[in-house]
């Protein structure tokens, strides 16, 4: 239930009382706020970063915009450029601005925690949106089964290796996300057990930074003297940074992917990528526009479930969604359902290889 803030420098209870229930406007210059609607009260969601993916303000952004307007519940979108004390900031202004149920997707778990202790005790509640906060107190947590995305990467990757003997690399998201932790070891469950398959190189990539992953890559492939049949990389970022090193080398394995964003859709036609894992923004967005507005009318939210903070050592009540692995077989519905612009992925080149793989 979500209790009525009251904002403490106003000047009477009862102004602030009526302010708060409309939920008092508040934007900055890279927020986007809706407003009117038949949900009392606002919700805020900091976006991490804008480096990391595309996704966060290619995808997410205008599906939460769309999905609050069409709830009709005020909100205030905003990016934390990847910077944790500026999350930080974006948070408390925001619940000074009448947010009143807060949704964030943490750069770190320690940093995500401190704002959620912040909000609790201002009377707001939190949602973790994508990524769980470990040691956090989110009373939900919305995404897509991270573990079931790393199965997915896993099977991919056996499929377009088969079963011959392969050496493989790793190149795991950031050691601060726990998303990565899971698709790492949804991957792992599956590669594993597959006999032929030598794990020789496996690295984190902080922050899933482009730049870095091409650095560590390289030391990688260095190290393994390019005898590397085969590449785990967590997302579409890290795809490519793996990518531009094999095509430096003459070289074209099987590489996983994450995010089905318009450089891993283009590398999978040209064959430089043997597939990714598409989270439609527009089911992640609903979900959480779903549940956000349930705790703003002070109704329970569905769940699916509840996922362990092993942390702080509790069951989070949890709304997780199927991801959808990607091929050249199926890469036209991600077009077809909207999720990308075939004039974004059909450029250049990939013109030819989109109408051979049946995009209009
Ligand atoms: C993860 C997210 C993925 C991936 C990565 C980089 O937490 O679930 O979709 O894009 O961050 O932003």
């Amino acid at each position: 239930m979500v209790r009525r803030r009251t904002l403490a420098t106003a000047f009477t209870a009862g102004l602030v009382f009526a302010l708060a229930a409309c939920g008092g406007g508040s934007s900055s210059s890279d927020s986007s706020s809706s407003s009117g609607g038949n949900a009392s009260g606002k919700i805020g969601v900091i976006l991490p970063d804008t480096t990391s993916s595309p996704r966060w303000e290619s995808a997410d952004r205008p599906q939460l915009e769309a999905a609050f307007k069409a709830a009709g519940v005020e909100s205030d979108i905003q990016n934390a450029g990847g910077d944790a004390q500026k999350m930080q900031t974006i948070a408390q202004q925001m619940i000074t601005g009448g947010v009143t149920v807060l949704a964030i997707v943490n750069l770190d778990s320690a940093s995500g925690a401190a704002i959620q202790q912040q909000a609790k005790k201002q009377g707001v509640a939190t949602i973790d949106y994508d990524r769980l906060t470990l040691g956090g107190s989110a009373d939900y947590y919305v995404s897509y089964d991270n573990n079931q995305v790393g199965q997915l990467q896993g099977d991919g990757l056996q499929k377009c290796l088969g079963a011959t003997q392969a050496n493989i690399a790793y190149l795991n998201g950031s050691p601060d996300d726990n998303n990565a932790t899971l698709f790492s070891s949804g991957a792992h469950a599956v590669l594993d057990k597959v006999s032929t398959y030598k794990k020789v190189a496996e690295q984190a990539v902080p922050k899933w930074d482009p730049v870095q992953a091409q650095t560590i890559f390289e030391q990688l492939y260095t190290q393994a003297a390019g005898n590397i049949q085969g590449v785990y990389a967590a997302n579409d970022t890290l795809a490519n940074a793996a990518i531009q090193t094999l095509k430096r080398n003459n070289q074209k394995v099987p590489v996983t992917g994450q995010d089905a964003a318009v450089q891993g859709l283009q590398n999978i036609l040209s064959g430089d990528q043997c597939m990714t894992v598409w989270k439609p923004a527009d089911g992640e967005a609903k979900a959480l526009s779903e549940t956000a507005i349930a705790l703003l009318k002070g109704e329970t939210p569905k769940t699916t479930g509840t996922v362990k903070d092993t942390e702080a050592n509790r069951d989070v009540k949890s709304i997780l969604l199927d991801p959808i692995s990607v091929t050249k077989d199926n890469l036209a519905d991600v077009i077809s359902k909207g999720a990308q612009k075939a004039s974004d992925v059909c450029t250049g080149d990939y013109a030819a290889m989109c109408t051979q793989a049946g995009i209009k």
